[in-house]
């Protein structure tokens, strides 16, 4: 369904529509006004990580350019930005010295959001970890928690009275396992200890950021954004079947477990407990907090399969081929019935609160045309299609309050540099040039009928 009012007539008409970016992937101006290097400077600088060597210095020069980037999400329709805070801006060091040029940019942000009616959903971690901290061990120290948490009060001392909604991580599966596991994202470790740690403290930090944001801005709506995994077995095979639940309990239940429920999955306690660090008297209670909300960010489904390998490590898992037809460019297939059973599967597992869709996009490469358009029809049918299993999900009674698209505007794609594009708005990276893709053309059509009736 492309018929923007038609889509928009099945909506309530407060449901929220906005455009999601991250700091690390827009900012730029990595080495100005204070701010130290975070780990993913570190990491992208380092040949062979990431994609042609691209790193962050100059990304899409959000840092200079931020008043005219607020007018495009504003000339977007969109009645929310969802953006993160670079914690190596705040301090930059993770622990010490609290940097004000730091808290004045996002000042300005928010400030910016306001005066064009914008609300402000932040996000306090998008994986810019100060590189500072990794001299402690990084996400694999307790003391990294603590720091967080420190972080998170001091973010919100400042931006606290002019934000809508807060969230404390974006996708620990994330920060966990892809950048302590399987080494494609920063630090780059390939180390089930490393990992089991980090997913730890990971979710300690969790908590103890809610207490500080509770603490200091006790109105501000606390959530948390997880990539859940649509887990799919690759047929109905018992080895498939259990080998699906595995992969739940270690991609989701990891985190999805203490968070919502207050402990961790029993599988992946049998299987890795003994080389989990202690989990101390309180862990699960300062991390299973009630949240206001909580954020899905989906893709693509996983399809796995029982890897009958000979010691195979927990989940013990293969991946299975895809059903679907469409592929994106960054090679994910498309299947928007697994976001519908995913969320489900969720509400029927854990006790949730409400929810936003916080991020979901393609990756279509693009470029702009002979007549100065970017036609990205593959990626406006991928939100339609995606928007109408939110729609369904709204009117089965899922709590979903709103819609974030990934992203309003091409950037940094972590591991694939600056090749891989989600932007609804193309980004010439030589001359920093924006352009409104059609699909970001049929976005903003859509978010203008909202909100609803008082128009
Ligand atoms: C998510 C990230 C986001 C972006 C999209 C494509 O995993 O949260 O920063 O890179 O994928």
């Amino acid at each position: 369904m492309t018929d923007t009012k038609m889509l928009a007539s099945r909506f309530p008409a407060d449901f929220t529509f906005g455009v999601a970016t991250a700091s690390f992937q827009i900012e730029g101006a990595t080495k100005e006004d204070g701010r130290k290097p975070s780990i993913w400077d570190a990491f992208s600088n380092m040949p062979g990580r990431v994609f042609g060597r691209h790193n962050g210095d100059v990304a899409c020069d959000h840092y200079h350019r931020l008043e005219e980037d607020l007018d495009l999400i504003k000339e977007m329709g969109v009645s929310a930005y969802r953006f993160s805070v670079a914690w190596p801006r705040i301090i930059p060091e993770g622990v010490g010295r609290v940097n004000e040029p730091g808290l004045d940019f996002y000042d300005r942000l928010v400030d910016g959001c306001k005066a064009r009616g914008i609300r402000t959903f932040a996000t306090l971690y998008h994986w810019d970890l100060p590189l500072a901290l990794m001299g402690d061990g990084g996400w694999t120290a307790r003391s990294t928690a603590y720091a967080f948490q420190r972080y998170a009060k001091v973010v919100m001392d400042r931006l606290g009275d002019r934000l809508d909604a807060v969230a404390t991580f974006n996708e620990p599966w994330c920060s966990v396992w892809l950048s302590h596991l399987y080494g494609v994202h920063a630090p780059g470790e390939r180390n089930m200890e490393a990992a089991l740690h980090a997913m730890h403290y990971t979710n300690l930090a969790h908590g103890l950021g809610v207490e500080a944001i509770r603490d200091v801005s006790p109105k501000v709506p606390v959530g948390l954004v997880l990539n859940a995994h649509s887990v799919i077995p690759g047929s109905d095979s018992e080895r498939d079947t259990a080998a699906a639940e595995r992969a739940f309990d270690f991609h989701n239940g990891a985190f999805f477990g203490p968070v919502f429920k207050g402990e961790y999955p029993a599988s992946l306690l049998n299987a890795l407990g003994d080389r989990m660090p202690k989990v101390e008297e309180g862990d699960l209670a300062t991390i299973s907090q009630k949240l206001d909300w909580w954020g899905l960010n989906y893709y693509t489904p996983m399809r796995v399969a029982d890897d009958a390998t000979e010691g195979a490590e927990f989940p013990a898992t293969r991946p299975a081929p895809f059903v679907g037809e469409t592929v994106t460019d960054i090679g994910w297939e498309v299947w928007p019935a697994a976001m519908t059973s995913l969320v489900e599967d969720l509400y029927r597992r854990y006790d949730l609160p409400e929810m936003y869709v916080t991020e979901n996009g393609a990756c279509y490469n693009m470029g702009i045309g002979a007549d100065g358009e970017v036609d990205d029809q593959p990626r406006l049918d991928y939100y339609a299609d995606h928007l109408s299993v939110c729609a369904d999900l709204v009117a089965s009674g899922y709590p979903l309050r709103g819609y974030f698209a990934w992203s309003l505007m091409d950037n940094f794609e972590w591991a694939e540099g600056y090749r891989m594009r989600f932007g609804l708005v193309h980004v010439d990276y030589e001359t920093q040039v924006r352009t409104v893709k059609k699909s970001g053309k049929w976005y903003r059509d859509l978010a203008l009928e909202f909100p609803r009736g008082n128009q």
